[in-house]
């Protein structure tokens, strides 16, 4: 067998995450949490990575013994780290900041190599200076497996996930067009970024220039892999209202999620309400992206969330009037 017929064995896809029930007080419609923090490495991100390598090992960009690079300060890194290794192949990102152990340590323990660059913007410049392939998941947002796997365990009427390079909102939207299937797709956006304010103005290189508080989801630009025409809703979610809904999240899953998560949530209680108030039944997804403890010291942190000035308090009144505390039986 070929090193590129063994790669794209390894870069085929995976087990299904579980789908979670969350309660709702609306008779008649269900919540399920797609839970992406069952991947391998924790995130939603596995399935981008996966998704990079396997373009690029079709592309003929990466074979065997290429050195793969990248850039970025995420979950993106551990992810694709993990391939990496898998694959057998050297594995460099760059990351924005001042080394940080805490950073470095998930992708140095898969055998990654982290190289920290100031300013943060020059990571872009940093990663296409190195020799081997650069993934760019930004420039290459590559579309991925989950809209396949989703509708096989369900099929909701409407599915939330966030934005961030853009993929994951186009691989859904695509997919339930092209098999013809009757859910919608929302985009939860956070603030600052340029999802929201880019998609009801029709405007397609709208920018803020705003970085976003929430990690992994809301662009200061609106990046090349987000596919306007593939979403059918994009909502404004305030950072303090992901904050109330991650751990709300938290108090009913024990899952200690990330804020891209609540964005998520507190956009699919959005649209349960209004759904109730209609009188519809129905069912909505909402993505859960990834959780980790050092979410613990952030999102759902008090200290930490007065800081940035985030008053989760009024967010939090609102989703105890909304939805019953513990599940069933809970
Ligand atoms: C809830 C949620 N939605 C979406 C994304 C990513 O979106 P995209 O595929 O646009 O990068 C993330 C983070 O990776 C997330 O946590």
């Amino acid at each position: 067998m070929s090193w590129n017929a063994r790669a794209l064995d390894v870069l085929a896809a995976g087990e299904p995450t579980p789908l979670i029930d969350f309660p709702v007080q609306a008779p008649g419609i269900r919540l399920l949490l797609k839970d992406e923090s069952a991947q391998p490495t924790g995130s939603l991100r596995h399935r981008h990575a996966r998704a990079l390598f396997r373009q690029a090992v079709l592309d003929g960009l990466v074979g065997e013994g290429t050195t793969v690079v990248e850039a970025t300060g995420g979950n993106a890194a551990v992810a694709q780290a993990w391939f990496a290794r898998r694959l057998g192949l050297p594995y460099i990102v760059v990351m924005p900041g001042e080394r940080s152990q805490a950073r470095a340590r998930a992708v140095e323990a898969l055998g990654g190599e982290c190289r920290f660059v100031t300013p943060p913007l020059a990571i872009y410049d940093a990663a296409r200076g190195i020799p081997g392939h650069f993934l760019d998941q930004f420039g290459r947002a590559a579309e991925h497996d989950l809209g396949e796997e989703l509708f096989a365990q369900v099929r909701p009427d409407w599915v939330v996930t966030g934005a961030g390079t853009g993929a994951t909102s186009a691989t859904l939207g695509r997919w339930v067009r092209e098999h013809d299937v009757p859910c919608r797709v929302a985009v939860a956006d956070p603030d600052n970024s340029a999802y929201f304010p880019g998609w009801t103005l029709d405007v397609p290189d709208y920018a803020t220039g705003m970085p976003s508080r929430i990690e992994g989801i809301g662009r200061p630009r609106v990046e090349p892999g987000f596919r306007p025409d593939l979403v059918d809703l994009v909502i404004p979610v305030p950072d303090a209202a992901s904050v109330a809904a991650a751990r709300h999240l938290r108090a009913v899953t024990g899952l200690a999620v990330g804020g891209s998560s609540g964005t998520a949530l507190w956009a699919a209680l959005e649209l349960v309400e209004r759904m109730r108030a209609r009188g519809e039944s129905g069912t909505v997804v909402s993505l859960v992206g990834d959780a980790a403890d050092r979410h613990l010291a952030t999102y759902h942190d008090e200290a930490w969330a007065a800081a940035k000035g985030l008053d989760a308090g009024p967010y939090a009144d609102e989703l105890r009037r909304r939805v019953a505390l513990r599940p069933e039986g809970g």
